[in-house]
């Protein structure tokens, strides 16, 4: 089994770029494949996850072009296209991959089974499920999980109150509104990303955003685009904390995407009095705005998280704790209970990994209380297979006294490939055994 050996210590200082957004990747490649004509999409991110969206599509009969890793065209084949594939669509790791392709799938002529990794097979669908029925839908899941057998159908608008704040969950449902008839309405408890309805629009589709409601009317044509992938804010989040914990020159994030429903991370950071300037740039790619980052090694303080930020950061708790872990004084975050249905259980993987180095945690049902200050001491983490974990307490060892061993590290090639090479480039000492 892969691991890291980290630190201790180094320094995270110079410039780089991360590579693209996972969410806006996905989506490009499901948009390109029911379009009318080409997609081109420049930017994207050549992780395990994406690429199981990408061969699910050409599973199902899209052609797909990789004239470069990161430059992938989309020979879109319109909205009643795609063909049933003649085995299950294995999802990898990838909980965005299964639940938008519910959305997707759910109104198609054909039926569909999605499967996917020990991790995926574990997760709950059901929360997809359930409006996706409302709608006219045949899906099954096994206890609420995966195998998702979908028996394509004909479905009819809703106008649906989601109980959870999920991104997914909302999309899935865009996406089966878009092939539905009539008006399909979706609510949300508190803003989460909004990729799906920014791209829609750069695929000409009217779709309209009026406080916490979207609405779509089903039937509408999407055209091929040109996407230009930001580079994605969540593996920006690694080398933000990185920055604040062991920038001694300034060190430089490029291109880093900054739609405001990503990036809760850096309230949190700038309320624990992070020195991050943003340069924003002119203009924005297909409705998302990009900056530049600037980080500077800074003195955290320990914070109370507002809830309504917890949906905004929701993939940088993880290195969030981290920063926590070596703020002055306690840090709270409550009415994140959603972090245990991720990738594993990052509330449980985290308190876990902090107590194994000597940080003072408190687990709660729905978040974790951290004393911070002396750092961490060395020792062994297990990231449970999950990408983010494994990440942040490689980002840990700059404020590490002895060596960290990191377990269970093969998944960090789901969101971000290149990672041990970026992090070393800039100065930190990982390497991979
Ligand atoms: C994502 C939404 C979020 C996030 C995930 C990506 C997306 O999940 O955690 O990494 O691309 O829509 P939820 O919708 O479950 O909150």
């Amino acid at each position: 089994m892969a691991k890291y050996l980290a630190g201790p210590g180094g320094v995270a200082q110079g410039e780089l770029t991360v590579p693209g957004d996972k969410s806006i990747s996905h989506r490009s490649l499901m948009l390109g494949g029911i379009a009318e004509g080409v997609t081109d999409i420049t930017g994207f991110l050549a992780g395990e996850d994406c690429l199981s969206t990408l061969r699910a599509l050409q599973a199902m009969g899209v052609r797909i072009e990789r004239p470069e890793e990161q430059h992938v065209i989309v020979h879109g084949v319109g909205r009643h296209g795609l063909k049933a594939a003649n085995k299950p669509l294995d999802m990898g790791n990838a909980g965005t991959a299964m639940r938008l392709s519910m959305g997707l799938l759910a109104p198609q002529s054909f039926d569909s089974t999605l499967v996917g990794d020990e991790s995926l097979m574990s997760r709950p669908m059901e929360r997809a499920a359930v409006p996706l029925r409302l709608m006219g839908a045949n899906i099954t899941t096994q206890n609420g999980r995966p195998p998702v057998e979908i028996h394509g159908s004909r479905l009819k608008g809703i106008d649906y109150e989601l109980p959870v704040a999920s991104a997914q969950v909302k999309s899935a449902v865009i996406l089966a509104g878009l092939q539905a008839t009539g008006q399909t309405r979706v609510t949300e408890p508190a803003p989460t990303r909004d990729h799906t309805e920014r791209m829609l629009r750069a695929f000409g589709v009217e779709i309209s955003t009026r406080g916490p409601t979207v609405t779509i009317e089903g039937g509408q044509t999407l055209r091929g685009a040109r996407i230009q992938v930001p580079a994605d804010f969540s593996s920006a989040a690694f080398f933000m904390v990185a920055g604040c914990l062991a920038a001694e020159k300034p060190l430089l994030l490029r291109n880093v995407g900054m739609n405001p429903t990503r990036t809760g991370l850096l309230q949190l950071l700038l309320q624990m009095g992070a020195d991050i300037k943003v340069h924003p740039h002119e203009g924005i790619e297909q409705g998302e705005p990009i900056a530049d980052l600037e980080i500077r090694k800074s003195r955290l303080k320990g914070i109370t998280v507002a809830e309504d930020l917890v949906p905004l950061s929701i993939d940088e708790f993880p290195v969030f704790f981290v920063a926590a872990a070596c703020a002055e004084g306690e840090t709270l975050v409550t009415g994140a209970e959603e972090l245990r249905v991720k990738e594993t259980d990052r509330l449980a993987a985290m308190a876990e990994g902090l107590t194994q180095l000597g940080v003072e945690n408190r687990l709660r049902p729905d978040g974790l209380w951290i004393r911070g200050g002396d750092g961490f001491k060395g020792g062994t983490v297990d990231s449970h297979g999950d990408h983010r974990i494994a990440m942040s307490f490689a980002v840990a060892s700059l404020r590490a006294k002895g060596e960290i061993e990191i377990i269970d590290v093969a998944n960090v090639a789901t969101s971000f490939p290149g990672f041990v090479e970026l992090s070393r480039s800039v100065g930190l000492h990982i390497q991979t055994v």
